[in-house]
C-alpha cells in the first residue's frame, strides 16, 4: 500500500480547467503508464479482498485498465460493464445521473453463474453514480458485489453516499 500510494503522489497529475473551465482534472495515465507503478495499485486494489472474489468487474473506459491487471494478477476473469450499444448479446442496463444529463451502463447478465462474487474496480470515485449503476447491474445479474476498489476517491462529491454497505477501498482520498 506504501508502495502504491507513493506512485500516486509522484505520478498522478492535476489538470486545471479540463474537461471544462473551473473543473480540476485528476490524471492517472502516468500512473497506468509506469510499469512498478501499475503493479503497486494493482497489487494494493486487490490485497483487502483477497480470498473474497471469484471475478473482477471493470467499467468502461479506464476500469478496464485496473480491472484487468488485478484480473492477470489474481488469475481470475474480468466481467466488461460498458457503455451503452457496445456489447452483442443480450444486456441489462441501467440509466444514472450525471451532474448535467444521464448516462447508462450495460453487463451480459449470463457470463457466470448465480452467487458468484464480483470484485467492482474502478479507477476514480466521484459523485458514486457509476459505480452504484455498476452495483445494480451485478445484482441484477445475480451475483454479489464482494467489495469495491478505487484507486482514488473525491471525497467532496461524497460519492460514498450513493454505497451504503457497500465495503469501499480507496487507495486516496482527496
Ligand atoms: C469517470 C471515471 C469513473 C467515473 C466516476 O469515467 O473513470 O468511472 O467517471 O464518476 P462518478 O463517480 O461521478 O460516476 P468516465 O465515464 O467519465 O470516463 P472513462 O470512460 O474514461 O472511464
Ligand atoms: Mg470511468
Amino acid at each position: 500500500l506504501d508502495a502504491a500510494r507513493e506512485a500516486l503522489e509522484r505520478l498522478s497529475r492535476v489538470i486545471p480547467d479540463f474537461p471544462s473551465p473551473g473543473i480540476s482534472f485528476r490524471d492517472l495515465t502516468p500512473v497506468f503508464a509506469d510499469g512498478p507503478a501499475l503493479r503497486a495499485v494493482t497489487d494494493a486494489l486487490l490485497e483487502p479482498f483477497a480470498g473474497r472474489y471469484d471475478v473482477i468487474a471493470g467499467v468502461e473506459a479506464r476500469g478496464f485498465v485496473l480491472a484487468a491487471s488485478a484480473a492477470y494478477a489474481s488469475g481470475r476473469g474480468v466481467v466488461m460493464i460498458r457503455k451503452p450499444g457496445k456489447l452483442p448479446r443480450a444486456v441489462l442496463s441501467e440509466d444514472y445521473d450525471l451532474e448535467y444529463g444521464s448516462a447508462t451502463l450495460q453487463v451480459h447478465d449470463d457470463e457466470l453463474p448465480k452467487g458468484t462474487r464480483v470484485l467492482l474496480i474502478d479507477d476514480v470515485l466521484a459523485t458514486g453514480g457509476t459505480l452504484a449503476a455498476s452495483c445494480s447491474l451485478i445484482e441484477r445479474a445475480g451475483w454479489t458485489v464482494a467489495g469495491i476498489g478505487v484507486v482514488l476517491e473525491l471525497s467532496a462529491l461524497a460519492g460514498a453516499n450513493k454505497l451504503p454497505g457497500r465495503d469501499i477501498q480507496s487507495l486516496q482520498v482527496v
